[in-house]
């Protein structure tokens, strides 16, 4: 959960200091063994096919951990990508450390090499990790892999399942992610999807609309749907969030997100927005060779936030914070 922390002060000029992230994201790696066709990292992974060294980001954390004054401190880690956080080799030994140092965890995840975690996380620490979210799309292996394509020899569909099933026998907070687009949205494939939750034993079902980047466009859930969505939730007995943040519309004229969290990519690129990645407008240093606490809130930091028109961006995950923000800041003036 995001906490803004009192941001608005800062951004409508109450307050001379800004306050430290509550959260952050890290990509552990941009290669990926899938190549799901709607993937907004795509042509990003293409260019920068690597992966942060453990030791950089041990160090990362460590300087995460550090980076606490009066104005709040940093609480959760978010593992998503660039690619599959899963293939970096050490991925579970940098969210091990970031329990050590007393962070919640989140990850995003394809699940393909999640026994990994699920085998070697000592059971004292499960509970530290809040929430893993396993991207699926299609409880039906064909329509899976004609979404997700994998880059394996078999598919990865199987093992993905077998994984879930250890990660929450285990007692891991796994919920089962499905972006909604015309392929995967007929009676039979919601059903599926819902199985799948209870099958699996996972926490719930957790669906968002498709963005189609080409066109700017977001899939639309109708009421209908909805409805559809609903009465499967009650029939499996397996509860479901429907986020539809990135349809709601723009109150705002500036990107307030970018002083909620830091967005750390596997090739330095330090971003303060989570969909540009790839975009050099979006990059405010290099978090490999310099120490992100120079770099938050410097002058730069403050260029980007002005200069950055949002009419121009495509609908986005942090448009329902930014609405929020905007409301707090009219409120406040
Ligand atoms: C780029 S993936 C990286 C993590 C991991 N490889 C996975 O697939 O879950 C991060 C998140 O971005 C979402 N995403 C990627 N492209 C998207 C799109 N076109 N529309 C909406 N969400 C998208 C994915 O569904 C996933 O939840
Ligand atoms: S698994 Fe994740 S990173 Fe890989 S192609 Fe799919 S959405 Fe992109
Ligand atoms: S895409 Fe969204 S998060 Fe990125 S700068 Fe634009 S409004 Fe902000």
């Amino acid at each position: 959960m995001i906490h803004f922390n009192g941001i608005e002060n800062y951004l409508c000029g109450k307050t001379k200091f800004g306050v430290v992230p509550s959260r952050v994201d890290i990509d552990l790696t941009n290669v990926c063994n899938q190549n799901c066709f709607y993937c907004n990292s795509a042509d990003f992974r293409g260019k920068y096919t690597v992966g942060g060294s453990t030791e950089c980001y041990i160090d990362l954390i460590d300087k995460l951990s550090a980076w606490d004054n009066n104005t709040g401190s940093i609480r959760e880690i978010v593992f998503t990508g660039g690619g599959e956080p899963t293939v970096h080799k050490d991925y579970h030994k940098v969210i091990e450390h970031c329990i050590d140092k007393n962070f919640t965890v989140q990850m995003i995840t394809n699940g393909s090499k999640l026994h990994k975690l699920v085998d070697s996380l000592p059971e004292k620490k499960i509970k530290k990790i809040k929430w893993i979210g396993v991207d699926i799309d299609s409880a039906i292996p064909e329509t899976y892999e004609a979404i997700r394509r994998s880059l394996t020899k078999r598919s990865l569909f199987n093992g993905v399942k077998e994984s879930v099933k250890n990660a929450t026998k285990r007692g891991f907070t796994i919920d089962i992610k499905s972006l909604l687009m015309a392929k995967n949205t007929s009676d039979v494939e919601l059903q599926a999807l819902f199985k799948f939750v209870k099958d699996t034993g996972a926490n719930k079902l957790h669906i968002r609309p498709f963005c189609d980047y080409e066109n700017n466009n977001v899939f639309e859930v109708t009421p209908q749907m909805q409805e559809k969505i609903e009465n499967f939730s009650e029939e499996f007995n397996v509860p479901y969030t429907l986020n539809l943040a990135r349809s709601e519309p723009r109150r705002y004229s500036r990107c307030h997100q970018m002083f909620l969290y830091p967005i750390f990519a596997s090739n330095g690129d330090l971003y303060v927005c989570c969909e540009g990645r790839g975009r050099r407008k979006f990059v405010l240093g290099n978090w490999m060779k310099n120490d992100v606490r120079d770099l938050w809130f410097s002058q730069k930091h403050k260029e980007i936030y002005e200069n950055t028109d949002v009419s121009l961006c495509p609908p986005c995950t942090p448009n329902k914070w930014n609405n929020k923000i905007q409301d707090l800041i009219d409120n406040n003036v």
